[in-house]
């Protein structure tokens, strides 16, 4: 089991957020002018009112360095307002549906314990790198009818999308823009191939999807296919991750999930709630309005944090508490309204195969490494980058 000296760095953020909670809980700040969010309610509110708190990328791009443009992310609808967003939403919601991907999860169980059959017998692993890594990206690229064997430019590319947040030199962010120019070039040719062959995958079913006689751009596509290898990948990999986080604080819960299956949903939900894998989402204000007794202008940016927002006492009874039979548990770790997480049901069904089979597979008391944690270098998701652990003491 960790020492709590050595993971101060996954206590921070939430000693800083509970500080916040109390003091600011809607609060300018002065350096940059930008809005920080830190309660429930006032969380919710900014994720769900799309009218007053914006996603528009156009918005957007003027506080992010006016990068927006050559982003196909910046053009996929989580970086949209209605009524784009509505039509562009129920184009991929019809590729994306809850059946194909309940069909998934024989395929989901297979690979899991494909990747477990690789560590088993070594009694030790680490879970990033050999389980919630691979996992979540052989998915999605299966999904995409990608080749799996591309896993590893696949992580490039996600990490890439993800990080150059905070202390990125200019070195590296020409890199990772490079990175991110190949991952485009890459899917801009899967998108030709299947164009000209169509397959039994989602790239091709996103081809067909019409709306009104209507179908995706070009860049709508590739803003998509991004979209999923970044939102698909990085959050599962680590709800996976805070997963085992969190069984190492609460290690008697092993042998009580162990016994009774019928918890593990709820274990799952409730590090969704604990260690919210996306820890922060942004908007815009499109006009003047009052949130949590402040006042906002017109044109602020917002920072909502759900990281914060799901341990806010006022919601959550006991909130730094991990309680797998919490009941309501109302968390927001998917976000609320409109831009709703299109694959909170595949993240689920993985987080709940992983479970299962990691229960069944390793046996006894699993122990994380007593080592200082390294969490991922991001404004967005929150995770360790690695997480080895041994069983069967
Ligand atoms: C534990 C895993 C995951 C977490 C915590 C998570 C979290 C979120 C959150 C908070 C949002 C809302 C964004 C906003 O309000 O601006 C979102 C949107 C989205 N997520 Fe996820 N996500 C996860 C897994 C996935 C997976 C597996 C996929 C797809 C394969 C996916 C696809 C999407 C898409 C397409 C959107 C945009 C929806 C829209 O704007 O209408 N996510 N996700």
């Amino acid at each position: 089991m960790q020492t709590p000296s050595y993971k101060e760095q996954l206590y921070a953020p939430y000693e800083w957020y509970r500080s916040m909670r109390a003091t600011r809980p809607v609060f300018q700040d002065p350096t940059w002018g930008g809005w920080q969010v830190f309660s429930y309610p006032e969380v919710m509110r900014v994720l769900s009112e799309y009218a007053t708190f914006s996603s528009d990328n156009q918005r957007m791009a003027q506080f992010e360095g006016g990068e927006g443009g050559m982003d196909p992310i910046g053009n996929s609808i989580i970086r949209m307002d209605p009524p784009r967003h509505r039509q562009l939403r129920n184009l991929v919601t019809q590729a994306f549906t809850p059946r194909i991907v309940a069909q998934l999860e024989p395929r989901i169980s297979a690979i899991t314990h494909d990747l477990l059959d690789q560590v088993i017998t070594a009694g030790e692993m680490d879970v990033v790198r050999d389980l919630a890594y691979p996992l979540p990206v052989t998915v999605i690229s299966e999904l995409l009818g990608i080749p799996a064997e591309l896993r590893e430019d696949f992580k490039r590319w996600s990490d890439a999308l993800v990080s150059g947040d905070e202390g990125t030199s200019e070195e590296e962010r020409m890199q990772l823009y490079q990175e991110v120019q190949g991952m485009y070039g890459y899917f801009a040719q899967v998108l030709e191939e299947r164009r000209a062959h169509p397959q039994n995958d989602l790239v091709s079913a996103l081809l067909a999807a019409e709306v009104d006689g209507q179908r995706l751009s070009n860049v709508e596509l590739l803003g998509f296919c991004g979209l999923l290898l970044v939102a698909g990948n990085e959050t599962t990999t680590n709800l996976l991750g805070n997963m085992m986080l969190c069984f190492d604080e609460h290690p008697e819960l092993v042998e009580r999930l162990r016994a009774n299956r019928a918890l593990v949903p709820g274990a799952i939900e409730e590090v969704l709630r604990y260690y919210s894998p996306v820890k922060a989402m942004v908007r815009v204000t499109t006009t003047e309005t009052v949130l949590g007794n402040q006042h906002m202008g017109a044109n602020q940016f917002v920072v909502a944090w759900i990281g914060s927002a799901n341990r806010d006492e006022a919601e959550f009874p006991n909130a730094d508490r991990f309680d797998i039979e919490r009941e309501p548990n109302r968390h927001i770790a998917f976000g609320r309204g409109i831009h709703f997480c299109l694959g909170a049901p595949l993240a689920r069904l993985e987080g709940k195969i992983a479970l299962n089979a990691l229960l069944d597979r390793l046996p006894g008391n699993w122990q994380v490494a007593d080592q200082p944690l390294e969490m991922i270098k991001s404004f967005i998701v929150f995770g360790a980058k690695k997480l080895p652990m041994t069983w069967g003491a």
